[in-house]
């Protein structure tokens, strides 16, 4: 049964920041006050939980946050139950359940992609503490939820790329490859790759064939049009390494491409022993090359994906998802992820987030989209 209006709440960022985490900070923080609830601002993600790393948020830290990128609490990667201290790695479940505790908290809210989920329901499954978590990502692969925050805001910022792109791609009569996030999901270059115009999208979910986009490339070519964008995912994989792995029967390692050129030792690195790998990316770009005889080119998008001012959607995205949280909370409910179901913000059990990745089904509308304005998904040639 919901619990009356008041008591205290903890929130934290946590995983890969993301454009909107500093407006659901406030959306949550500006709710709950409204319905004096307390709420203390947790430092660096689940770390700041373990060392008990507090700040008393009030309506002034909270305000002139909405349009900042990146996260004024700080985030970190690391899980409770597997914390790097010193040399070693140790389970500090029963201290971040402690700490809760000692801060006299009623919920800790958390704002984090899949493994931010997953450590939340953990936490409430181990330390018997009331979690509500909210979905960031850029990848927009949490389960239960039709949109994740950040998303768009990585879309804008890809697809912007993407257009910069085409103008020299064009002067230059070149193939440039541009390398999108996403290692498991490929909502991010799909959805730029389509409002950007990329000629090739290569996501995870749809391995690709070397030759059937090569004979796009050349046919593109034929026609007169001198210049390919390809938009590609951190995490594709050729049908040929999709097939080794089935056959497997395990997954293999991330980009464990026998094609790939072999590392090599980066020649200043002071240490002499950091690895540079080829990415995805530039590997593709190499064969494209001599395979089509056409200059190619690589450009990573990075970590700039993730940087910088939230877009208006998202602004208002975060709001909503802020504020609902704020109110359920006042209610007393607790253990839910607040999503989003078609146009409503909505409680959702935790249970059927944590551990559960939505990836881009085969029969997805933006597939069906992108293959009838005939861009090639790597599966077969246009
Ligand atoms: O999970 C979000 C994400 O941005 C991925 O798309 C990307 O592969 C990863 O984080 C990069 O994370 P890091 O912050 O460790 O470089």
């Amino acid at each position: 049964m919901p619990k009356p209006t008041g008591g205290t709440i903890g929130i934290l960022t946590a995983g890969g920041d993301c454009p909107g985490l500093n407006a659901v900070i406030r959306g949550v923080a500006k709710a709950a006050m409204h319905h004096g609830i307390r709420v203390l601002g947790i430092r660096d993600g689940f770390r700041g939980l373990v060392e008990n790393r507090t700040i008393e948020l009030n309506n002034s830290l909270v305000s002139g946050i909405l349009t900042q990128g990146g996260t004024f609490l700080g985030s970190s990667r690391d899980k409770p139950h597997k914390m790097p201290v010193g040399h070693g790695v140790v389970d500090q479940t029963a201290v971040a359940v402690r700490n809760y505790r000692r801060l006299k908290l009623d919920c800790l809210v958390c704002l984090g992609g899949n493994g931010t989920q997953k450590n939340a329901l953990r936490l409430h499954e181990r330390g018997g503490i009331n979690v509500l978590t909210l979905p960031k990502t850029i990848d927009n692969d949490v389960a239960e939820t039709d949109i994740t925050f950040g998303f768009d805001s990585a879309m804008s910022i890809a697809t912007e790329a993407i257009d910069r792109l085409h103008t020299t791609a064009t002067s230059h009569h070149r193939i440039i490859v541009c390398e999108i996030m996403g290692h498991d999901a490929g909502w991010l270059c799909l959805g730029a790759g389509i409002a950007g115009g990329a000629d090739v999208i290569l996501i995870p979910e749809i391995p690709y064939d070397l030759d059937a986009v090569v004979r796009t490339l050349t046919q593109r070519r034929r026609s007169g049009k001198r210049f390919s964008i390809i938009a590609v995912a951190e995490g594709i994989v050729s049908k040929a390494e999709a097939g080794r792995r089935a056959q497997q029967g395990k997954k293999t390692k991330k980009n464990a491409d026998p094609d790939a050129a072999p590392a090599v030792i980066a020649p200043h690195a002071p240490d002499a022993v950091h690895l540079v790998h080829e990415s995805v990316a530039s590997r593709l770009a190499r064969h494209i090359q001599q395979l089509t005889g056409v200059e190619a080119r690589v450009t990573s998008l990075g970590h700039v994906q993730r940087g910088g001012p939230p877009t208006a959607f998202d602004r208002l995205l975060c709001t909503r998802l802020g504020t609902k949280a704020g109110e359920l909370l006042a209610q007393g409910h607790y253990n839910i992820m607040v999503g989003v179901k078609g146009t409503e913000c909505v409680p959702v059990p935790l249970e059927n987030v944590a551990g559960f990745k939505r990836t881009v089904p085969p029969d997805h509308a933006w597939i069906k989209t992108a293959r009838l304005v005939e861009t090639c998904l790597g599966d077969e040639a246009v």
